[in-house]
């Protein structure tokens, strides 16, 4: 039977405090490294094994300093590459701390460098060199992605959200599911209230509630979340998308990459 593809972002906001530099919830991040583990091993033994592609948020560390140097526009007019140094700084220190946390759950991705794979061009990620990713999925491990500053064609550089990775890289693989984890339990409407579902007839009428981040977020927020995840899956690009808030040991993020539900939304044209 064909491997099953999932894609799993653990959401800056749920993995650090944003508003606190270099705040890393390790115990969080090792709890859902557990059910990670826990997800893989069970499907593997009913012979229906998961190819995992993890990836996680810059939250305190990268949001923090790309507001400070303005580094979406690139090489900064006044301060130059600075921003690019700082954050690359504190994204490679971040994601070294986050593997250390997975490797405490059992489980051991293996990074894939963002800033050494993929370009944008004029803000957008246009080339994603995916042969290492494929190559360490061929071998039944899981490549780690992670929102980055990376090299960009006009502006010297820019910053690439997890997101714009994933979409990316959903050019040339199919994710069956994408789940993400963030802070709030799934996408709120206008009234506060969770949407479990999100599909062709609603998405409209729910934009309005959708925003950019409470806290430093320089790559928009929920808001930019929903509209790039329902671009992929109603292009046929990824099969469903579901984002939540970790439960206490995190049992819902095992039951949503096994596709057994986990709450928060839905999203499935
Ligand atoms: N309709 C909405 N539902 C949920 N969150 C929203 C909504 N509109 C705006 N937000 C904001 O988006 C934030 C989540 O996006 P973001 O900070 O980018 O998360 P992440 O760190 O997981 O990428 C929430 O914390 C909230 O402040
Ligand atoms: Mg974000």
């Amino acid at each position: 039977m064909n491997p099953i593809s999932v894609f799993v972002k653990l959401g800056g906001s749920c993995i650090t405090d944003k508003a606190v530099p270099d705040s890393l919830k390790g115990a969080r991040i090792a709890a859902a490294a557990r059910m990670m583990r826990k997800a893989l091993d069970h499907a593997a033994r009913r012979g229906r094994p998961i190819r995992l592609v993890l990836g996680h948020g810059a939250g305190a560390y990268g949001h923090i300093l790309a507001q400070r140097y303005a580094a979406v526009a690139g090489v900064h007019p006044k301060r130059g590459w600075e921003g690019l140094y700082k954050i690359r700084e504190s994204m490679t220190r971040m994601n070294l701390l986050f593997v250390r946390h997975c490797n405490k759950g059992g489980l051991f991705p293996v990074t894939v460098s963002p800033f050494a794979v993929a370009e944008a061009a004029d803000g957008a990620v246009r080339r994603l060199d995916i042969h290492n990713i494929e190559a360490l999925l061929e071998q039944g491990q899981v490549p780690l992605l992670h929102g980055d500053i990376i090299p960009d064609t006009r502006r010297g550089f820019t910053i690439a959200s997890t997101e714009a990775l994933l979409e990316a890289l959903s050019r040339r693989i199919r994710f069956d599911r994408i789940v993400m984890a963030s802070d709030t339990d799934g996408v709120l409407g206008c009234d506060g209230a969770t949407v479990p579902r999100i599909f062709r007839g609603n998405i409209r009428s729910l934009s309005e509630s959708l925003a950019g981040s409470s806290s430093p977020d320089v790559t928009g927020g929920m808001r930019e979340k929903v509209e790039r995840l329902f671009a992929l899956l109603s292009g046929g690009r990824a099969g469903e998308a579901r984002i939540l808030r970790l439960s206490g040991r995190a049992e819902n993020l095992y039951r949503a990459i096994l596709g057994m539900g986990g709450g928060g939304t839905l999203l499935k044209p």
